[in-house]
């Protein structure tokens, strides 16, 4: 087979990665890929968001199957389009992605399905919004309704700050047309855990758990970021919990979404808060995580794109997924300065005796090769994975390897792993 690949980040080396191993695979491509990709797949110089070149590369090639990344060629609706011309393609359809492109979409399918999730309200009109959380005085969290990159949400302690996050979203228009319209919404307290599912429509395999560090301080201080590290399974997700999702969250969304004509094929991320009164959605996403999807592949056995074929042909009732029962960390290196600006092109050392180790993988986001040599491109450079008997062996292991990695105004968070830690001890 031949396999196209959308995207460029740590999420599609890893898919990359993962697919590679395929028995049943000839050729690799990625659009536009990263300078790790590169070593396993022809990199094609097409960006994600352009699926009218995408569609004109794959039927010129004959790709026998699409895999995308992103949410953003979903939200244009590539599935959509490359289906429309005898394209396999794996992913949900324009109007499926909009429980990740609509806060609001998602939100109201979550209401009406019983979902649990956080109480919201939906307002278009500024001035009712801010009389609101006047009115409310009390935490709460501010969201866009659009894709905005993973900037469109304020979790606002204060009043203050839920005035000024309504101000930049709705009057500065921050992220113009995406925040037209807000959610406020209650703010949810415990601990957060990523669950990536994967369904046909109709049958859903729930994966192995997987957390998230989305501050780019240690502790989970300072400011957002695209994802600072990763770890499967999450202990905070015992077997009775992941069941209690499944049950509760995943199935009810795939039954729901099949009575509203929407019918979910592909990969489905819920985004959830551990409360005290149980796991409650904080979002969904239409796609692998990033950079969960790091931690969670290498430990899943077996071929992936068998499993997506049978999601493709509506068999994944014969599809039976195994794992390694070893713990997975993912330590993400970025440049100095990210989320923030940050300077590009700098020479990365120690890749090749990194690469060596056993049980370690890196997986490349915002890299480029210039000849042999191997420079920074972007704001999260890579990811270094680790597996290990334990999870803390895993972390040493990976963070051995984050050592011995350089270059200037490198930067990681210490911590990776670190709640998985203090649960198991
Ligand atoms: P989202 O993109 O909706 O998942 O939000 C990004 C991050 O904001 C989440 O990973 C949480 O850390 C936080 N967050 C979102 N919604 C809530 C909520 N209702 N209560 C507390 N934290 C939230
Ligand atoms: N790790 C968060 C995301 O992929 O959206």
């Amino acid at each position: 087979m031949k396999i196209l690949v959308v995207g460029s980040g740590g999420r599609e080396h890893a898919l990359v990665w993962k697919i590679s191993q395929s028995p049943q695979v000839e050729k690799i491509y990625c659009a536009p890929g990263n300078g790790g990709i590169a070593g396993l797949a022809e990199c094609v110089g097409i960006k994600a968001d352009n699926i009218e070149a995408l569609l004109d590369f794959a039927l010129q090639e004959k790709i026998d199957l699409t895999v995308v990344g992103p949410e953003v060629s979903l939200a244009l609706g590539i599935v959509d389009l490359f289906q429309s011309k005898g394209l396999k393609i794996f992913g949900p359809s324009k109007a499926a992605s909009r429980l990740e492109a609509s806060k609001i979409f998602a939100k109201n399918i979550m209401k009406k399905y019983n979902i649990p999730t956080a109480e919201f309200e939906i307002f278009s009109d500024y001035g009712k919004a801010i009389e609101f959380v006047r009115v409310k005085n009390k935490p709460q969290v501010i969201k866009a309704d659009g894709l905005c990159a993973g900037k469109g949400v304020f979790v606002c302690s204060t009043l203050e700050e839920q005035e000024a996050a309504l101000k930049e979203i709705m009057q500065d228009k921050a992220f113009g047309i995406a925040g037209a319209t807000v959610l406020i919404e209650e703010m949810l307290v415990g601990e957060e855990a990523s669950i990536l599912a994967v369904s046909d429509g109709e049958n859903v395999i729930v994966l192995d758990s997987s957390q998230d560090h989305k501050r780019i301080f240690d502790d989970d201080q300072g400011p957002n970021t695209g994802g600072m590290g990763a770890y499967s399974p999450a202990p905070v997700v015992t077997k009775g919990v992941l069941e209690q999702i499944k049950k509760e969250v995943i199935i009810p969304l795939i039954k729901g979404m099949k009575e509203e004509g929407c019918f979910y094929s592909g990969i489905l991320y819920a985004g959830i808060m551990l409360t005290v009164t149980g796991p409650k959605v904080l979002e969904f996403n239409v796609r692998f995580g990033d950079p969960e999807t790091q931690a969670v592949l290498p430990r899943l056995k077996g071929d992936i794109v068998e499993i997506m074929n049978k999601t493709l042909e509506q068999k994944l009732s014969e599809v039976n997924i195994e794992w390694d029962p070893r713990a997975c960390v993912c330590v993400v290196i970025a440049s100095g300065g990210y989320p923030g600006d940050y300077e590009k092109g700098k020479v990365i050392s120690g890749l090749d005796s990194a690469e060596k180790e056993a049980d370690i993988v890196i997986f490349h986001a915002g890299t480029k090769k210039d000849g042999d040599t191997i420079l920074t491109s972007g704001g999260r450079v890579l990811g270094v994975t680790g597996l290990g008997a334990s999870v803390t062996e895993a972390i040493e292991k990976t963070y051995v390897v984050v050592d011995n990695i350089q270059f200037d105004r490198i930067y990681f968070r210490r911590d990776i792993g670190k709640k998985a830690l203090a649960r198991i001890t």
